[in-house]
């Protein structure tokens, strides 16, 4: 094996200041997707279903030319099992962490929380969910090894794909990087009523890149502290794609509708997803059905479709009439820097016709805008800034994760964030606790922002795209735009994140708290019958 990646040396890159990386070459499409487990309770607790996973290190084959890889799972394996939740059931998951005392990515001990903070440790955040803030996976709320915690999830939104992923201070990057991801399902009747491609026809599709040394281990690029610019990560893009784990592989599927529910759990990488065939053949139709929170109110037929990191779209593809035929799904997306990413997987059209009985409804869901009239305005900055060692950073609100809060809204209040972003890239934009709706995106006059803080438009507020309007938890603030999103913050009190889903950027400040507090009239908040412990 080694002599063979010596030999072909495919690709040369440079990583910012870094050095030259060369990867291996590996086949493409030879391994088939694997589908990750759906997990069991292992119990109830108080009468709610009750899960217990694991955090551990093993070695898992990530492509059948190379050996196997260490990486971090989730019940031994990664991706983790898929968590099936029903609305209105709550349940518990006590998450345990039995890694080992020691990260085997490299550690930048010059970034917040990684100075003093033991190597190891994680918390879980499910990203999505509307949960209180002792069971939201605060990033200050990690665990070491031999430790867990026990959370509660209400379930009480709709339908929609959810995942969950590590969110410790400082490290978030590497805890994922290592595989610590899986996907969490809501489902409720409507899903039910509308009969979509169901069972072995609903995939998930959760897609990643990642680097490898020769020797099979997974690659990061270590922290370059010596006065070289720049000198912290300032992104990760990798020059392969792996899709539930494996490293571009290929799905051998029946002439007749899919649902996917693909989820970009990239650390930085943002994709642009198409498909293509054998010239002048016609593509496989697909449609959006839903995003990050939900169902669309009705199927968006697709041409490409782009996701930024954190992003999901619930999809139906229809291979129906397509017969052995291939086709990959390719990524037009071109990254700031470090290589590009041009295909993902593949999917093979068996030969024989097959009875498909489910449907794409017309209808899925019905949104309800939410009133801007009523809504508080809240400007928050996106810039460019510096740390104390004078490394460059992107920062929100112009401050720091520890910096006091500023952001305090009443329980139930509906506001609107310009996400004001005058830094020269998009980044998608996070916030913990609620399911927004994207009113628009506006572009400004950076220079003139910058100098007076005046915001000067220089063009007309441009609405979202067809596949954008629905509940989202996860939005691309272009560069150079007011990115407008309305959410109510409902449910529950305390202190929450939001933050850059970049996870190189969350890692290094790009990241801040947010407080929902009670009404002072005494208004109670809603809090789950069930308590913690
Ligand atoms: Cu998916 Cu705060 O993260
Ligand atoms: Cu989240
Ligand atoms: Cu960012």
């Amino acid at each position: 094996y080694k002599e063979m990646i010596k030999l072909d040396r495919a690709i040369l890159y440079l990583y910012g200041g870094r050095g030259y990386y060369m990867a291996p070459k590996l086949e493409k499409f030879k391994d088939p997707l694997p589908v990750p487990k759906f997990i069991r309770p292992v119990g109830t607790k108080n009468g709610i279903p009750y899960y217990e996973l694991e955090m551990t290190e093993f070695y898992q084959n990530l492509h059948s030319d190379m050996p196997d890889t260490r990486v971090w799972g989730y019940e031994n394996s990664y991706p983790g099992p898929t968590i099936e939740a029903y609305k209105g059931q709550p349940i518990y998951v006590r998450w345990i962490n039995r890694l080992p005392e020691k990260h085997f990515l490299p550690i930048d001990k010059t970034i917040h929380g990684a100075k003093d903070n033991p190597e190891v440790r994680t918390v879980v955040h499910l990203h999505g969910l509307n949960v209180r803030p002792d069971s939201d996976g605060f990033p200050d709320d990690w665990f070491t090894p031999g430790k867990s915690a026990l959370y509660y999830y209400p379930n009480k939104q709709q339908a929609a794909t959810l995942w969950y992923h590590d969110h410790a201070v400082g490290i978030t990057r590497l805890n994922v990087y290592a595989g610590l991801v899986g996907l969490y399902l809501i489902r409720d009747e409507r899903e039910e009523r509308l009969n979509l491609p169901s069972g072995e026809y609903e995939i998930p599709l959760i897609i990643q890149d990642k680097d490898f040394n020769d020797d099979g281990s997974l690659s990061y690029p270590a922290p370059n502290n010596n006065g070289v610019e720049p000198s912290i990560v300032p992104g990760f893009f990798g020059n392969y794609a792996l899709v539930n784990g494996k490293v571009w592989p290929y799905l051998v599927v029946k002439p007749r509708k899919y649902r996917f529910r693909i989820l970009n759990g990239s650390n930085s990488r943002s994709y642009k997803l198409r498909f293509s065939g054998e010239a002048g053949r016609i593509l496989p139709a697909w449609y959006q059905i839903g995003t990050d929170g939900g169902f669309l109110e009705r199927p968006v037929k697709l041409d490409s479709l782009s996701l930024q990191p954190a992003e999901r779209a619930d999809v139906i593809v229809d291979f129906t009439g397509l017969e052995n035929q291939t086709f990959t799904l390719i990524n037009e997306e071109i990254p700031p820097f470090g290589p590009p990413l041009p295909e993902i997987m593949q999917f093979r059209v068996s030969g024989t016709p097959v009875k498909d009985n489910s449907s794409l409804p017309l209808i899925l869901n019905r949104i309800k805008p939410l009133p801007v009239k009523k809504a508080k305005q809240r400007n928050i900055e996106i810039v460019v800034g510096q740390d104390e060692l004078g490394r460059f950073m992107f920062m929100l609100e112009n401050k720091k994760w520890t910096d006091p809060v500023t952001i305090k809204t009443k329980l139930g209040n509906v506001e609107v964030w310009n996400i004001i972003n005058t830094a020269a890239a998009a980044h998608p934009i996070h916030v913990h606790l609620v399911q927004f709706q994207i009113l628009n995106r506006q572009p400004f006059d950076v220079q003139e922002y910058t100098a007076t803080g005046t915001l000067k438009f220089i063009g007309p507020p441009v609405l979202p795209d067809e596949n954008e309007k629905g509940w989202k938890d996860t939005v691309r603030a272009e560069p150079g735009h007011v990115t407008r999103i309305i959410a109510r913050f409902g449910d529950f009190t305390g202190i929450y994140p939001f933050h850059c889903h970049i996870l190189e950027h969350e890692d290094h400040e790009m990241m801040r708290p947010f407080e929902v507090f009670k009404h002072k009239s005494g208004g109670k908040d809603k809090k789950d019958s069930e308590e913690i412990h």
